[in-house]
């Protein structure tokens, strides 16, 4: 998925915490819109059905749910909705939106009493609501230069894009958060940006708004894109401020931690914006929502991943047989002491199972993820609910199942064909098998600072 390996700086995350405020009424009470339903909408809902969120429509008022509510009632007993692939019986996290079966049985119970609205006028819409979307607003807003065509012809298109972008003064940024035009189209983006020096760089208007990923040369790309120096030289890099993934949304860290300084001129660089296949053309306008911070940065993260294109290898190698079902696993000893604030477990179509703990040299376990079954379409950022530290010494294990069966509905194939992880290929019917960790490094305490 990311081309960089190793350290990395980033900073988007997911969906912010879910605390449940809502009441429950007493199986004769009758089950009111503002008292009971809107609250559990607001924590578990709203964040991706609203106007800029992922879901395709909104989930705020009353006159947006009501009309709904028997299919509300429908995907969310059928755990349809909210999508949450992490099994919460073996670890929680912070942004976990998941359902108790209290609040899918009071759903039900609204939807079938005729859903009454109870008295909107008490009811108390989180302050996020009012700043459009779950973020507030950002101090900058940087969209496309103009929108991507995305021709009709069922294929993957990826590509690298520039978008460049001007500040009047060198600035802290907090965190950008990547927000798509097309949610049905684009799949996955990785950004990062290039700082250039003005000594050095007379204008970013020139070179090619966008190249095919095709061409893997990395100098030739961006001489192409007019993101070198005038004299031909790299300007500076501060790789993965923003990654954007199905399912996956935004929120920030803590004060101290993330966050990085850039000049004036500078270029978003989205090395790899991966557009699903599509059967009609489509355009997309993408855009970027700029935080600035206020603190100097202290703790920037860094990334690493291990799997495919990682640190470590899959075992063994990533080919899966038509019609068969296969397990592999990843091991890698982490070398310091780190403080994890954030996981993605990545596969692609056929993946079905997802684990990965890490055991300390102490021999005790610690959980990090299970997955009984992945879902390609829902795929976040898992935000720890405090700072996870894994100690010097300690092995993490991955072991994910892949299903080549005619039998598995997401298989892209039919019959089965071989598939295999292809050197680079991120195309969403080869493979891929990946734990991309975030981090900072390991400070007495951080066991204690909550991620929520
Ligand atoms: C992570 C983002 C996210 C969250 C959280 C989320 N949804 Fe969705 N929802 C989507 C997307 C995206 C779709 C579009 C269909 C798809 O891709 O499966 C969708 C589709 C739906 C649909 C239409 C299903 C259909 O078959 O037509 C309903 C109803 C729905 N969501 C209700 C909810 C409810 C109720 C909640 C909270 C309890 C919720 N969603 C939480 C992203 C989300």
């Amino acid at each position: 998925m990311f081309y960089k390996l190793s350290l990395l700086f980033i900073s988007v995350l997911v969906l912010g915490s879910c605390a449940d405020n809502s009441k429950m009424p007493t199986a004769s009470e009758p089950v009111l819109f503002a008292e009971h339903i809107a609250p559990i909408i607001y924590s578990n809902c709203s964040k991706c059905h609203n106007q800029e969120g992922a879901a395709p429509f909104s989930l705020i008022h009353y006159e947006d749910i009501a009309p709904k509510a028997k299919l509300i009632a429908y995907v969310t007993e059928n755990r349809i909705m909210p999508p949450w692939p992490a099994d919460p019986t073996y670890t929680h996290f912070a942004n976990e939106t998941y359902l108790s079966e209290e609040q899918i049985n009071l759903i039900k119970r609204w939807a079938d009493e005729g859903c009454l609205p109870g008295d909107t006028s008490k009811l108390v819409q989180p302050e996020w609501l009012s700043k459009k979307g779950p973020t507030g607003e950002p101090d900058l807003i940087v969209h496309m230069p103009k929108p991507i065509h995305v021709p009709g012809n069922n294929t993957d298109l990826f590509m690298v894009l520039k978008i460049p972008f001007e500040l009047p003064k060198d600035t802290i940024i907090r965190a950008i958060e990547f927000v798509p035009g097309n949610k049905r189209l684009v799949h996955h983006v990785n950004t990062h940006i290039i700082r250039f020096d003005p000594n050095k760089k007379r204008s970013l208007k020139n070179g090619k708004y966008w190249v095919n990923q095709d061409q893997t040369n990395s100098t030739q790309i961006h001489k192409e894109l007019g993101l070198l120096n005038d004299d031909g030289s790299y300007a500076l890099m501060t790789p993965s401020v923003s990654n954007y993934l199905p399912g996956a949304q935004f929120s920030f860290y803590p004060d101290e931690i993330g966050g990085f300084r850039i000049g004036k001129m500078n270029a978003f660089y989205l090395n790899d914006m991966h557009y699903g296949p599509s059967s009609v053309d489509e355009v997309d306008s993408s855009y970027y929502k700029i935080y600035y911070g206020t603190k100097e940065p202290k703790r920037p993260v860094s990334e690493f991943q291990i799997g495919t294109l990682g640190l470590a290898p899959v075992v063994p190698a990533l080919v899966v047989q038509p019609n068969e079902v296969k397990k592999f696993h990843i091991q890698f000893t982490v070398p310091t002491d780190i403080s994890v604030v954030n996981i993605v477990p990545h596969m692609h179509l056929i993946g079905k199972k997802y684990l990965a703990y890490a055991i300390k040299p102490s021999g005790d376990t610690i959980r990090i993820i299970r997955i009984n079954d992945w879902d390609f379409r829902w795929q976040y950022f898992y935000m720890p609910k405090t700072m996870l530290k894994i100690p010097r010494g300690s092995t993490i294990y991955v072991e994910g199942e892949f299903d080549n069966r005619a039998s598995n509905p997401n298989n892209p194939f039919s019959p089965p064909r071989l598939i295999a992880e292809r050197a680079g290929s991120m195309k969403t019917t080869d493979e891929m098998f990946q734990l991309i960790i975030t981090y900072v490094p390991y400070q007495k305490g951080d066991e204690l600072i909550s991620l929520e």
